[in-house]
């Protein structure tokens, strides 16, 4: 009968799929795969792309300019070119945010040399601070000295408000001002302050706000390139190995249940009809569960056929005037990933567009279905 053979076919098809997909899943392993997390102690920062620790971790899971190191005490260390070594007190990787303070316990002295050139941080907020170096007496003032700057016979002083400073100004001598790297923007001036406050900077590249956003895991593509990929997206929220155990154990007896059902029906549908010798109407309902083949979008190796670009730092774009990735709605920046739609040639950033198709196998721009898999062809 030809009805049991179209259903016995769409089964193994199905099954096929999933076996297919998940040896894909697999063989496909990029650097950051075998990446893991590492620590120098119990409460200290947990370490991952793109930061790095050489003695525990191989160079691909870490981006240039991140590496980081234990110190005796266990602290996690990080060493900028041009100030030294500084105590990394904690790592925001969703937001790229990393906090520093000086493993002498005196930040003061490290904010008077700090220069982040050479390094790929950068302050968020910045706020200007004049040091003094007084010899008069303060105890009478509300003023917050500088101890570990200060002498037996002088004490220092940093403040950011006007008022302040050309106090201080009028009895002590200027030391420096600087631009310190504060944590939040200030709103009100500080009359004087001991600058112990842990110094918050921000690296721009490698950019895993989005990929760390949604769960996933940010890595280099390959051993020796700088560009990065975002790998094993949590799609509802669920690991990869959760997701498998749920198509196996709940998906394929529903598909069973469907694929039965299906059938009672169609026996029914085909005995009590007039029009049995009509083939369009077996057909028509024998199709009835293809739509959970194929609305569940695109394969991986379909979409890895789709072109891939790298966006050069001159940011030249395939279609010049659109800058904005449409998914995410972010511009694109230099060394990004783009990937486009053979069949209306629409731009995305690869990791958004490689999402999409996965769950919708047509453009998010213009609603064209791209080419269908092999396998939703095949059924
Ligand atoms: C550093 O960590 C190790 C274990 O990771 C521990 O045995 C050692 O006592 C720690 N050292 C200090 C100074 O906390
Ligand atoms: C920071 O260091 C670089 C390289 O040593 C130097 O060229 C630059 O002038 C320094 N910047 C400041 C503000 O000292
Ligand atoms: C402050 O001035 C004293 C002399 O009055 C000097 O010995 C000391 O080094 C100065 N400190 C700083 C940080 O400039
Ligand atoms: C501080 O001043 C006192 C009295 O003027 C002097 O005896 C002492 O040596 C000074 N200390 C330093 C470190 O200069
Ligand atoms: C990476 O580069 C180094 C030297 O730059 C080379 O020795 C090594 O074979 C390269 N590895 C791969 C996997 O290409």
């Amino acid at each position: 009968m030809d009805t049991t053979k179209l259903i016995i076919a769409l089964f193994f098809i199905f099954f096929f799929y999933l076996l297919l997909n998940s040896i894909v899943g697999t063989a496909s392993a990029s650097a950051s795969e075998f990446c893991s997390s590492s620590l120098c102690g119990r409460t200290e920062p947990v370490i991952r792309f793109p930061f790095r620790l050489p003695d525990h971790q191989p160079v691909s899971c870490g981006y240039p300019g991140f590496d980081l190191s234990c110190g005796a005490f266990n602290q996690t260390l990080i060493e900028l070119p041009n100030s030294g070594k500084f105590t990394v007190q904690a790592i925001e990787y969703g937001n790229q945010n990393i906090w520093l303070n000086d493993p002498q316990y005196c930040l003061p002295r490290r904010l008077l040399e700090l220069n982040l050139s050479g390094s790929p941080f950068n302050g968020v907020f910045f706020q200007d601070f004049t040091l003094f170096n007084c010899t008069f007496d303060y105890k009478r003032y509300k003023l917050d000295p500088i101890g570990c700057l200060s002498g037996e016979n002088y004490t220092i002083f940093a403040s950011s408000s006007e008022r302040a400073i050309r106090f201080l100004a009028s009895k002590c001598s200027l030391v420096a001002t600087v631009a310190v790297p504060v944590q939040w923007e200030f709103f009100q001036p500080v009359t004087t302050s001991d600058l112990s406050d842990d110094i918050r900077l921000s690296w721009g590249w490698p950019r895993c706000r989005r990929c760390e956003a949604r769960g996933g895991q940010c890595g280099l593509v390959s051993v020796n390139s700088s560009v990065i990929e975002c790998r094993n997206i949590r799609r509802h929220g669920l690991p990869r190995g959760a997701r498998y155990a749920i198509i196996v154990g709940a998906g394929f007896p529903a598909f069973l249940c469907l694929l039965g059902f299906v059938y009672f029906i169609c026996g029914r549908v085909i005995c009590c009809s007039r029009w049995r010798q009509r083939p369009l109407m077996e057909f028509s309902v024998v199709v009835a569960p293809q739509p959970t083949i194929t609305t569940a979008g695109l394969d991986g190796p379909t979409i890895e056929t789709y072109p891939k670009t790298i966006l050069g730092e001159s940011c030249r774009l395939p279609t010049p005037d659109h800058n904005i990735c449409s998914i995410c709605l972010s511009e694109y920046m230099p060394k990004e990933t783009l990937r486009s739609i053979p069949e209306c040639q629409h731009c995305f950033h690869a990791e958004c567009i490689d999402e999409w198709l996965r769950m919708n196998p047509s453009c998010p721009v213009c609603r064209n279905s791209p080419k269908s898999s092999p396998l939703t062809q095949a059924a």
